[in-house]
Parts: C-alpha cells; sequence; structure tokens
C-alpha cells in the first residue's frame, strides 16, 4: 500500500497539495478552530472516541456548537483514507496519519463567534511520520524557552485550536537554541509540556508529569499510560513540578499519539547548563515504552470493528 496525502474539506475530497479553504474561514482568519490528530495500528483508529470526546471539550471551551454529527465526521474520515490509500502491490501496511478540524465555518470578517455559523469540517490523511531514528536510539534534547506555555485563564491549553502560535514561538526559539523542542514553563516558572507533546520524568522510581492545574493539554497517550500503570509495577503521579525537581530527574520522556514514547536525552537549562538522561531512554522508559507498544496491540486487536479500511 501507498498513502497518498490526501484532503477533505467540506465533501470535496483531493490530493492534500490541491485542497482550497474560503479566505473567509475563520480558522484562517482567526485560528477559530479546534482539531485533533490519531494514527492507525492495523487499520484501528487509535483512541478514536477519545479524540472526538476532546474535541468536543475543545469547541465547548471556545462556544463553538458543532453542526456535524460525530457520524458525519467518522464517514468523512473513512472516505479520505480510503482514496488515499493506493494499493500498488508493495507489502506496506499503508498506516494513516489523520487531522481533523472543525473551523467555526465561514463568516464576516468580524471577530464576534455568530452561534449561528456552520462549522466546516476538514481531514487530513498522509502517511504515518517517520521520525528521526535517533530520537528513539538516543532521545530528544529539549530546552526550557523563555517562551511561557498560554495561561489556563487566557488561552487554556486544553483548548486544541488552530492557533499553535504560543507553541511555534516556544519550538522556534528552543531550536534556534539547537535542541529539536521545547519545554515550556507556565506563568508562575513551573514545568508544563513540550510543543505538541506532555512530557514525564522518573524521579526517584516514581513517573512524575505536570498535573493539568499546571496547564497543559490532557494528551491521550498520557491516559493511556496512567490506565497501563493500574496493573503495572510503577505509578503516574500529576502534580505541579520546577526547575528543581527537573534536576532530580533520573530519565525524562514525552508523549503523544504519533510519538507514542519517545525518550528525552537532555534538557539545556535555563543558566545554560545541561541536564542529560540515558540514551535511548533509561529503564523504565524503555519498560514503559514497551507496555505501551504492547497496549497499542491489544487495542487494535480488541476494537477491530472500528477498523477504517
Ligand atoms: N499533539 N500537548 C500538546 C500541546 C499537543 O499538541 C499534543 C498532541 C499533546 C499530546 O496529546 P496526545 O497524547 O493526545 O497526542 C500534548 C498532536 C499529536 C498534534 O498536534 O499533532
Amino acid at each position: 500500500m501507498r498513502v497518498q496525502p490526501t484532503a477533505y474539506v467540506d465533501g470535496l475530497i483531493t490530493p492534500l497539495e490541491e485542497a482550497k479553504i474560503p479566505l473567509l474561514d475563520r480558522g484562517f482568519l482567526y485560528g477559530d478552530s479546534v482539531y485533533e490528530v490519531f494514527r492507525t495500528y492495523d487499520g484501528v483508529p487509535l483512541f478514536w472516541e477519545e479524540h472526538f470526546d476532546r474535541q468536543e471539550k475543545s469547541a465547548s471551551l471556545i462556544h463553538m456548537p458543532i453542526t456535524q454529527t460525530r457520524e458525519q465526521m467518522l464517514d468523512a474520515i473513512r472516505e479520505t483514507v480510503s482514496t488515499a490509500r493506493v494499493d500498488d502491490g508493495n507489502d506496506d501496511p499503508g498506516e494513516v496519519y489523520v487531522r481533523f478540524h472543525l473551523s467555526r465555518g465561514v463568516g464576516p470578517v468580524d471577530l464576534f463567534p455568530d452561534p449561528q455559523l456552520k462549522t466546516s469540517f476538514m481531514v487530513i490523511v498522509k502517511p504515518v511520520p517517520e521520525w528521526n531514528p535517533i530520537h528513539y536510539s538516543e532521545g530528544l534534547q529539549v530546552a526550557v524557552t523563555d517562551v511561557r506555555r498560554n495561561s489556563d485563564d487566557s488561552l487554556s491549553p486544553n483548548i486544541k485550536s488552530g492557533n499553535y502560535l504560543n507553541n511555534i514561538l516556544a519550538l522556534a526559539e528552543a531550536t534556534s537554541k539547537g535542541a529539536d523542542d521545547c519545554l515550556m514553563l507556565n506563568a508562575s516558572g513551573e514545568l508544563t509540556e513540550a510543543s505538541n507533546s506532555n512530557v514525564f520524568y522518573v524521579i526517584d522510581g516514581v513517573v512524575k508529569t505536570a498535573s493539568r492545574d499546571s496547564g497543559i493539554l490532557d494528551g491521550i497517550t498520557g491516559q493511556a499510560l496512567r490506565q497501563i500503570s493500574k496493573e503495572a509495577d510503577w505509578a503516574i503521579e500529576d502534580c505541579r513540578l520546577g526547575l528543581e525537581d527537573l534536576k532530580q530527574a533520573d530519565e525524562a520522556f514525552v508523549t503523544s499519539a504519533t510519538r507514542e514514547v519517545m525518550p528525552i536525552r537532555a534538557v539545556l537549562m535555563p543558566d545554560g547548563k545541561k541536564q542529560e538522561f540515558p540514551a535511548g531512554g533509561g529503564g523504565l522508559t524503555r519498560k514503559i515504552a514497551a507496555s505501551y507498544k504492547q497496549f497499542v496491540t491489544d487495542y487494535s486487536r480488541s476494537n477491530i470493528a472500528a477498523k477504517l479500511w
């Protein structure tokens, strides 16, 4: 199988690079939109219900009534995926990356979020991203940035919106410092997350991560780890963490739908010092990464009915 990058925009399916949206789309004009990303495993969309739930939560946080039903959105996703997957005779299973996007719709150039507007629905289907293998064999280098995470009471990080400028600015700063990704602090100087993944630390044998009230996106991969931990000999603690806690960490990793569990090799601290972690992840990180892979395999076996093809 070959996966041809393909888009769906309000009923029209085209090759991704040919897809067009109206200039008056509020997602374009104001970032007034919400989106989600999942990938398939054996054709099964991982945690797709949780992604729809989170999309609804994001939409409700921006007071955006959704015009499309979940079934209509899923049908559009299925149709886009089936156009994207081309049988070229090779034995690649053709797993897909799916990004689906709800914009408040097309309206006048006016900030007022008219509740009468009809939301537009868009889908991007591509091959699953292939990360630089060094990011798994060695790990990511992240830099603590001067750019702080949006505070919860101004633009909640739990709104997974079409405006990622906060994350883009932090990522730009981090890459200018030679890192692969950022590690943002909140306004109080506590640890939050990376540009598009959550961050976990192993401190005194316990897995710790920034609590939701630190101002992070509540990641679905992280939620899966919490579920896995219930039957494991390790636990996850959600807490407010500072740079002093980070200095005590023995291991660190990020999680997201596309990165899964990816080790952090080093953190560039604000004082210019580098905090290093074991190459390829320490013992617990490796164990958690393997457990996540097993969990995902079990999930796709038991959710075969949701297969997209
Ligand atoms: N990003 N934090 C942010 C800011 C994110 O954008 C994401 C997801 C996460 C991890 O969430 P999850 O485990 O549900 O993927 C945390 C996706 C992958 C993206 O925007 O491409």
